[in-house]
């Protein structure tokens, strides 16, 4: 396994393997690495030549600096979880002034539209920190492809718009979500809840499921009193939207149209610590 600190280390070293005709895999992480990265990893070996995980918890992108102080980091127990499904992976974990250069600020994209719902509205410049970070790591890594999981549904509809609008040449990967037992959905934030509200918090996957049931004979309206519902009378939870939008413009849903699929989305807190999900509902 080799661990790069510098870019132009890592980009001699994939030079190396470009000039024989490798093809690059890029798995972006801000570590704190679960199974649904390793299944991430995993889809990268299947399809690519060489494989680079990135670590890097991007400051830009974090809206409280109290939540970027609190998010997980254990960079030992992430490179020997990466060790364990292949000593091939070319792990890359720069400080944010190798990453970013003097300067630790965002760039702002036009994403039109997609940025300003739901996480956005939510979150202030949350997708230009991720745009910006995505953008400086293809540039660094040159990837063929890049994989992302469909927990974060609405940053891999950015992430495409992204590639498209900065003409970037990466192929990207979208890879559905990986659940616990409970069905609530993995993710790097699991880790900071106790054994009660890990528990409590399969409620947000249940509802969903519901809510797709809902879905064949009811409307938009209908479902989102209905889920606010649900919520007002669960004290374990606290719900911050709820949306169905169109799958791909992610506009929330005023009337179905034939043909277009939708999915359901929802953010919510337990205790401080904020949870999302989706769902494809018609598809
Ligand atoms: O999904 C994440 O972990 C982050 O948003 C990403 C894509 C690695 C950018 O920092």
């Amino acid at each position: 396994m080799q661990v790069f600190k510098e870019k132009e280390l890592l980009k001699q070293s994939l030079a190396t393997k470009k000039r024989t005709g490798k093809t690059i895999g890029l798995v972006p992480t801000m570590g704190a690495l679960h199974e649904g990265h390793l299944h991430l990893v995993k889809e990268a070996i299947k399809s690519c030549d060489q494989v680079v995980v990135s670590i890097f918890v991007n400051p830009t992108q974090f809206d409280k600096p109290e939540d970027l102080e609190k998010y997980p980091r254990n960079l030992e127990k992430d490179i020997n979880l990466l060790r364990e499904v292949s000593e091939e992976i070319f792990v890359f974990t720069p400080n944010a002034n190798e990453l970013y250069g003097d300067f630790i600020v965002s760039e702002h994209f036009d994403f039109e539209g997609l940025d300003i719902v739901m996480e956005g509205k939510h979150r202030t410049g949350h997708f230009d920190g991720v745009g910006t970070v995505v953008k400086l790591l293809f540039n660094t890594v040159e990837p063929d492809k890049a994989f992302f999981g469909e927990k974060d549904y609405q940053q891999l509809q950015i992430i495409r718009k992204l590639t498209e609008i900065e003409h970037l040449p990466v192929e990207i990967i979208g890879c559905p979500i990986l659940r616990e037992e409970s069905g609530l959905a993995r993710s790097s934030r699991n880790e900071r809840l106790n054994d009660l509200q890990r528990e409590k918090a399969a409620f947000i996957f249940e509802t969903l499921k519901e809510t797709k049931t809902l879905f064949g004979t009811k409307s938009a309206n209908y479902i989102n009193d209905w889920v606010e519902q649900q919520f007002r009378n669960y004290p374990f939870l606290e719900l911050e939207y709820f949306e169905i939008s169109d799958a791909k413009t992610l506009k929330k849903l005023t009337e179905k149209r034939e043909g277009e699929t939708y999915r359901a989305f929802i953010a919510a807190y337990a205790g401080d610590i904020r949870l999302i999900d989706n769902l494809a509902l018609n598809n």
